[in-house]
């Protein structure tokens, strides 16, 4: 017989999710989840403009079927919501493998980081349709070694993620994380794991986090650390344009460009070949005070929509949320921590438990929308204030987009 006072594993709403995650994380494992950059602005108008659009519901008239469905770079998926790559240590002994499940359950796709705990050819067994995340790091060879990899292992498009600028300090304080799990560590992180028994247990049974990012490992040596790898990224010179179609042309296949807040941007990346772009800022751990990025995904969506297909991530919570980002010309969405306190909070089920509170609430505005598909969510369905949208980068038009850098010969190290 079970406890009577159990409490009941299912939650009903992600920030219930982030509670329980909170509650049972070490720390300095939750706060490094949390993340956010200097004050922390970006991530809270990331959530807190979602909140200010304000649905326009219908009293009578409504649509009894409702259909979610839709496709992403030609792969179909049953509802607009992605998984968006992290590359997070130590929330889960199962870690992206149970999330590329989850995925797989609920029909959607899994975007993988290059900084992940588990290997490529794990996680694409787990989830078929699976992105795999690259950064600019590393010589060209290195890059080529990565995406071949990821290739052979059937990953069905890759994600260049380019809008990283190393701002990482908090006004809050970052969290201590080791580089290795060594004697030295574990004494050091004792008296956290004590405090959090039940992700404790979980992990005695797998053995201890080893912090390496194994879809980094060169041929001839061991799998980095996450801060070796970190220390590699950041030795490397950013990218031109001309780098990133080299890197586009490099991958071949369906390819997504992670970072756009700029009209300007999304219409290099129409030049430069990409299939999608995803509105997005990281989930506010880059350059603080940049805007949310429901603010500026309509201008995107308006200058670019009809080239490429356009998506946006940072803030998403609930159903409602996702109603709006398409409202503004989002084809889907993808999420981070929502899924990341799923995770924590339950595993591979909490994660599905996610995905299935963001179907619902999608599904409940489509519903007081009076639409019977996703397709049908327009700028009309919403209130939105006055001065609502951020138009960055659109002073010059189609055609004269400055290049922004004209490396054409190998500018990284190696
Ligand atoms: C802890 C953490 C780690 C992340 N790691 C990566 C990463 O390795 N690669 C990447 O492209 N984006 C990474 N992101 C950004 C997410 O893919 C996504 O853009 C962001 O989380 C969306 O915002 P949300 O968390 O509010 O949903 C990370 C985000 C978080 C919170």
């Amino acid at each position: 017989m079970e406890w009577p006072w159990k409490q009941n594993p299912w939650f009903e709403t992600v920030l219930e999710a982030q509670r329980r995650a909170k509650k049972r994380l070490p720390p300095s494992v939750y706060a490094a989840l949390v993340a956010g950059s200097e004050r922390g602005t970006t991530p809270r108008d990331n959530t807190g403009a979602l909140a200010e659009l304000e649905f326009a519901p219908h009293v009578a008239g409504h649509q009894p079927e409702r259909d979610l469905s839709t496709s992403v770079l030609g792969i179909p998926i049953s509802l607009p919501v992605l998984i968006s790559p992290t590359g997070v240590q130590a929330v889960h002994p199962d870690g992206e493998v149970a999330v590329a499940r989850a995925a797989a359950a609920r029909g959607t796709i899994m975007g993988l980081s290059s900084f992940a705990s588990k290997p490529v050819e794990e996680v694409v067994a787990a989830n078929e349709n699976t992105f795999f995340q690259l950064y600019w790091t590393g010589s060209r060879d290195d890059m080529i070694r990565r995406m071949d990899r990821a290739r052979a292992a059937g990953a069905k498009a890759l994600i260049a993620t380019l809008d990283w600028s190393f701002s990482i300090g908090r006004d809050w304080g970052s969290p201590q994380i080791p580089d290795k799990m060594d004697l030295q560590a574990m004494i050091r992180f004792a008296p956290e794991g004590i405090v959090r028994p039940g992700w404790l247990l979980e992990w005695a049974k797998h053995g201890i986090p080893d912090l390496t990012v194994p879809n980094l490992q060169p041929p001839d040596g061991p799998a980095p650390t996450f801060f070796g790898a970190y220390g590699e990224w950041m030795q490397t010179p950013p990218p031109s344009w001309d780098d990133v179609r080299w890197l586009r042309e490099e991958w071949g296949g369906r390819f997504l460009l992670k970072g756009i807040t700029r009209v300007d941007d999304a219409k290099r990346a129409v030049d430069i070949g990409a299939d999608a772009i995803s509105v997005s800022n990281h989930g506010g751990n880059n350059l603080d005070t940049t805007p949310a990025t429901i603010r500026c995904l309509g201008p995107i969506a308006d200058s670019v929509g009809d080239q490429l297909e356009v998506l946006l991530d940072g803030g998403v919570r609930r159903g409602g949320d996702v109603a709006k980002a398409l409202a503004l010309g989002a084809r889907a969405v993808m999420i981070g921590r929502a899924y990341l306190w799923g995770l924590a909070a339950n595993g591979q089920t909490g994660v599905e438990n996610v995905l299935d509170l963001l179907r619902m609430g999608l599904d409940s505005a489509v519903l007081g929308l009076g639409h019977s598909s996703i397709d049908e969510l327009s700028p009309a369905d919403l209130w939105i204030p006055q001065e609502f949208s951020r138009t960055l980068g659109a002073d010059a038009g189609a055609g004269e987009i400055a290049p922004l850098g004209s490396a054409t010969e190998d500018t990284t190290k190696g």
